[in-house]
């Protein structure tokens, strides 16, 4: 078996370089489960018939590490009761999932990183108890980057009405299932159209959620957001905060169904995920939207650190070029690895 990879944060690195490279001491990937604790990081945890694996059946959060704590932790296990209610899982107490996110974060020496928090069926042909486990990975360099450079994004029709989700449980809407092929898809499809994200929009038109991250866009000096239990979108713990603390903004907070021709009329748009933090949208549709000065304030006030400006200018994201043409484009998702690291 290779040896476990390591790595430690560089001091003074050029600008825009990788700010990682590996040194003895800390761990790269951590994998932990409940009863063994920290693990080899490609310790098997499946069995082959896990109906994780086989039916997508199961359910996760993605949480920030920050400070080698992980970050609205309360609000990511409250938001995982609910899906796991809404799927039938018997989750563990959140006392427990308490202690794996915390054992996972031990020792972790990086400013920030993703903690996975997974929780399957279990096995096909098992006694019914779920699978549980956690990870924690690096932040990958497409994330951090895109807080800086902003991101190009475009609409993608999820064909269903807005009202639909919330009018059918068995849709899943609202609830972080392991079934994320659908947002993977979506995502290779604005890659491989010269763009970096996507933006769902429902049958009748209305702006829904990206495949990993939640919309928030400024109107004057309203925040604003998508209602996530009319639409059956997943309710982002990010965007909620910011709502929650925009007065320190100078903003108040609403929740608002929108139109993509809206944003066009906005001061300023992001995606809001835990891990890519705010990514603001820079050309939609392949049509620019200006610059905001608001997306400093916001950034900060969130806490995710911005890395430092290139040496040569961040390349603005252009206007969206045909599949044949556009070079090739790292996606940015909170689920992405880290692609940076060999
Ligand atoms: C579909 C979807 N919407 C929104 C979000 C943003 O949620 P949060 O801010 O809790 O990460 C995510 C996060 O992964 C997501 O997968």
């Amino acid at each position: 078996m290779p040896p476990p990879r390591f790595r430690a944060r560089l001091a003074g690195v050029a600008a825009g370089a990788p700010q990682w490279f590996t040194l003895p001491g800390v761990p790269d990937r951590v994998l932990a489960i409940p009863g063994r604790g920290v693990v080899p990081a490609d310790t098997p945890v499946l069995r082959a018939d896990d109906l994780g694996v086989l039916r997508g059946d199961g359910l996760f959060e993605t949480v920030h590490v920050r400070g080698g704590r992980p970050w609205l932790l309360d609000e990511h296990l409250d938001r995982m009761s609910r899906s796991a209610a809404r799927l039938g899982i018997p989750l563990p107490p959140a006392a427990d999932l308490t202690a794996l996110a915390e054992q996972a974060c031990t020792g972790w020496g990086a400013d920030e990183g993703a903690l996975r928090l997974v929780c399957t069926r279990g096995a096909e042909h098992g006694d019914g108890t779920p699978t549980l486990y956690a990870t924690l990975n690096p932040v990958g360099e497409a994330s951090r980057r895109a807080r800086r450079d902003g991101i190009r994004v475009l609409t993608a029709s999820l064909g269903l009405a807005a009202a639909a989700r919330s009018q059918a449980p068995w849709l899943l809407g609202g609830v972080k299932s392991l079934s994320y092929a659908v947002n993977m898809a979506s995502l290779r499809w604005a890659t491989e159209s010269g763009a970096d994200d996507v933006l769902w929009v429902s049958g009748d038109g209305y702006l829904l959620e990206a495949p990993t991250a939640s919309l928030v866009w400024l109107d004057g000096d309203t925040l604003c957001t998508v209602p996530a239990e009319a639409t059956g979108i997943l309710p982002g713990t990010t965007a909620r905060w910011l709502c929650e603390h925009a007065e320190k903004l100078g903003w108040q907070a609403e929740e608002r169904m929108a139109r993509p021709a809206d944003l066009f009329l906005a001061d300023a748009a992001w995606l809001a995920s835990s891990v890519r933090g705010l990514a603001e949208i820079r050309t939609l549709d392949g049509t620019d939207l200006p610059p905001s000065e608001h997306t400093a304030r916001i950034q900060d006030l969130l806490g995710f650190g911005v890395p430092a400006a290139a040496e040569e200018p961040a390349a603005a994201p252009t206007a969206v070029a045909s599949p044949a043409v556009a070079p090739p484009v790292e996606a940015a998702t909170d689920d992405e690895g880290p692609t940076d690291v060999p």
